[in-house]
């Protein structure tokens, strides 16, 4: 079975690319660009991902990035996932970025996008992988500075396919950046939402219904709701769950406790999805080799999953057709 799920061609639609920063290469830009970082070795990085919350997570995700200065480092990064994209057999992929992470400590948009662009394109080159890049607003921060983010995408705007809602998620509902996702759909963004990862099912419908998102990024906590699950169901919304990630920051206890099989069986659009790989122990490959292991997850479910995830991504039908 783990070879079967190794060797099946697969999408990813929830990942964030400074999820993807390893320790190796956090070292390496630190001597690189002359940046402290609270570790004196790689095994002190690895000891400190030990998470109680999202919160607990994000603080430690935010310090990470800040080694990343040059578009070589973006680059760098970015070729890094490329490389176990080929690993796990992952054939196309919908990543997402902070612009709003590196702005504020001075470092250039146009830096950013060039870099992991660059890498994205050579992906392309060098093993056909397909991409998308998703930029994410980061929900702690205030929607003036979304709207700033956005004015400054809109130069690139042919490198970005959506627009996505990340970081701190309790007391920081999707309403509050009501303005900035009607702005980005005007000119034209996919538009994508992390929703029901802590937060209760309001944070789903608010997304839903306030910023009229295409997917929902996490949404574990649908199953709180009968009528969020009859209408999941129904619009066959997809899920973008991360069964690592919420193991590892404690949204559920243990694998066993986590609903991904019973979202499924309800016939949810449910895919799976590595979030921040570095952070929470695996790739994608990782994350349904537990999926199985812990939660009698059969061939047939892992086929379907990958099927929602070629079918739930932004690429063309004609494309989507050739990868199903
Ligand atoms: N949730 C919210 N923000 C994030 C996450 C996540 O899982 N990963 C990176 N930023
Ligand atoms: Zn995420």
């Amino acid at each position: 079975m783990i070879e079967f799920i190794k060797q099946l061609p697969k999408a990813e639609l929830h990942l964030h690319i400074e999820g993807s920063l390893e320790p190796e290469l956090m070292f390496k830009l630190s001597r690189r660009n002359n940046i402290e970082i609270p570790y004196k070795t790689i095994d002190d990085i690895k000891k400190a991902y030990n998470f109680t919350s999202l919160q607990s997570f994000l603080d430690i995700y935010y310090a990470g990035a800040k080694v990343l200065i040059h578009k070589q480092d973006f680059y760098d990064l970015t070729w890094d996932y490329v490389l176990k994209c080929v690993e796990n057999n992952i054939v196309h992929t919908e990543i997402f970025f902070d612009p709003q992470t590196h702005t504020h400590r001075g470092i250039e948009f146009k830096t950013i996008i060039e870099g992991i662009q660059e890498a994205l394109n050579d992906a392309k080159e060098k093993f056909g992988i397909t991409s998308a890049i998703i930029m994410c607003f980061l929900r702690h921060l205030d929607q003036e500075d979304a709207l700033k983010t956005l004015n400054q995408a809109l130069e690139y705007k042919k490198y970005i396919l959506g627009v996505g809602l990340d970081s701190s998620e309790l007391g920081n509902p999707p309403s509050k950046f009501e303005e900035v996702f009607k702005k980005a759909k005007e000119k034209g963004f996919k538009l994508v939402a992390h929703a029901g990862e802590e937060a209760d099912v309001s944070y789903i419908f608010e997304a839903l219904d306030i910023l009229s998102i295409q997917r929902i990024d996490h949404g574990v906590q649908s199953y709180k709701s009968d009528e969020l699950m009859q209408r999941l169901k129904k619009e066959q919304i997809p899920l973008t769950v991360c069964p690592n990630s919420n193991i590892e920051l404690k949204v559920f206890e243990n694998y066993s406790q986590h609903n991904i099989k019973k979202l499924l069986d309800y016939d949810l659009n449910v895919t799976v999805n590595s979030d921040d790989p570095s952070y929470f122990k695996g790739y994608l490959n990782q994350n349904f080799i537990n999926l199985y292991e812990n939660l009698d997850i059969s061939e047939e479910d892992i086929i379907k999953l990958i099927k929602n995830s070629f079918n739930s991504s932004f690429i063309s039908e004609s494309l989507k057709k050739q990868y199903i």
